[in-house]
């Protein structure tokens, strides 16, 4: 009897050359989902070795007790709080992420928010779509120079470490802080100080968040931590969204007690807080650090060669996040 092929269910639109990749070894269900709930997700999971999810999808304790053959879950995405890796863990499935291809984009997408929120770029683009430019003004639109301030890094992981890296082109005095300290030879390479958070918070006049989400870092940036920013603080979050306790970042902007923010993620998404949406000086996008052409592909890519490593080779994937 010939072996059945492995049976993969894939919850997001495939490039078609990777597709074809998974089609030369495996059985592909293609099935593009928009949000679905860990049931949502269960419902869907019998009878396939293998699973492709996008950070929208909800992969827990329900998944993994539905799932009747399931060796290998490939998650789109570097972060993966939406998935419960202890459940995989006790079920035997091996979670896999997509690293390192999304730092670059991800990184010149927090520089882009640094510099919209102190240029007020999104502020002056809707000035001349209105129609409002009427000529050059010597105090029109007067932002923040960034020369000469101080950049706050919450997080030192590949992106954060990639967003100090770039400092350096900007001029900007640099702390970061993180779970423990960075090799010496590093901290120069990135001209980067070590700080506890509240004394980097009390320094720094911009931070930016790139902690993973986790029990430990829910809310993070809370009432206390945005009264320690100050009136002229900016924060950025291009990590996840509940690191920020966005109601409070919601009162912290409408009573002028926090300077403007730059946000690619919200606590409850696609849903924003209203105040948000109303601030002249915050700068808004849809989760879109990642979204590139070019990496979008390669974060596919990867998903692929993890399924086939694990369904195909039998072998467990580099990447694998859940220990054997
Ligand atoms: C995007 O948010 C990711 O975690 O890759």
């Amino acid at each position: 009897m010939v072996p059945s092929r492995p049976r993969v269910l894939v919850l997001s639109e495939l490039p078609a050359a990777l597709r074809a990749r998974l089609e030369a070894h495996c059985e592909v269900t293609v099935e593009p989902a928009e949000e679905l709930t860990d049931a949502e997700v269960a419902a869907r999971v019998p009878g396939y070795d293998g699973l492709q999810t996008l950070l929208i999808h909800q992969v827990g304790q329900r998944t993994f007790a539905a799932a009747d053959r399931l060796t290998v879950l490939a998650n789109c995405a570097v972060g993966v709080d939406n998935v419960d890796l202890e459940a995989a863990q006790r079920h035997g499935v091996t979670v896999t992420n997509t690293p390192d291809v999304l730092t670059d984009d991800t990184a010149d997408l927090t520089w882009a928010l640094i510099l919209a929120v102190c240029r007020r770029l999104a502020e002056a683009d809707r000035f001349v779509r209105a129609g409002r430019f009427t000529g050059w003004k010597p105090d029109l639109l007067l932002g923040r120079s960034l020369a000469s301030r101080t950049l706050g890094v919450v997080g030192a992981g590949r992106i954060g470490r990639a967003v100090l890296a770039r400092a350096a082109a900007f001029s900007v005095r640099r702390l970061y802080t993180s779970r423990s300290r960075l090799p010496a030879a590093e901290e120069d390479r990135l001209g980067a100080v070590y700080r506890p958070l509240p004394e980097l918070l009390e320094e720094a006049d911009v931070v930016t968040l790139h902690v993973p989400l986790t029990d430990e870092t829910r809310h993070l940036i809370d009432a206390a931590a945005l009264g320690r920013l100050g009136p002229d603080g900016i924060l950025v979050n291009t990590s996840r969204g509940p690191v920020v306790d966005e109601a409070a970042l919601g009162d912290a902007l409408a009573a002028g007690r926090l300077g403007g923010a730059g946000l690619d993620v919200f606590e409850a998404e696609p849903a924003v807080d209203p105040r948000l949406l109303e601030h002249p000086a915050t700068v808004l996008a849809p989760h879109v650090g990642s979204a590139t052409h070019e990496t979008r592909f390669r974060m596919a890519e990867l998903n692929v060669e993890d399924l086939l490593t694990a369904l195909v080779r039998g072998e467990r994937p580099e990447r694998s996040l859940v220990p054997a």
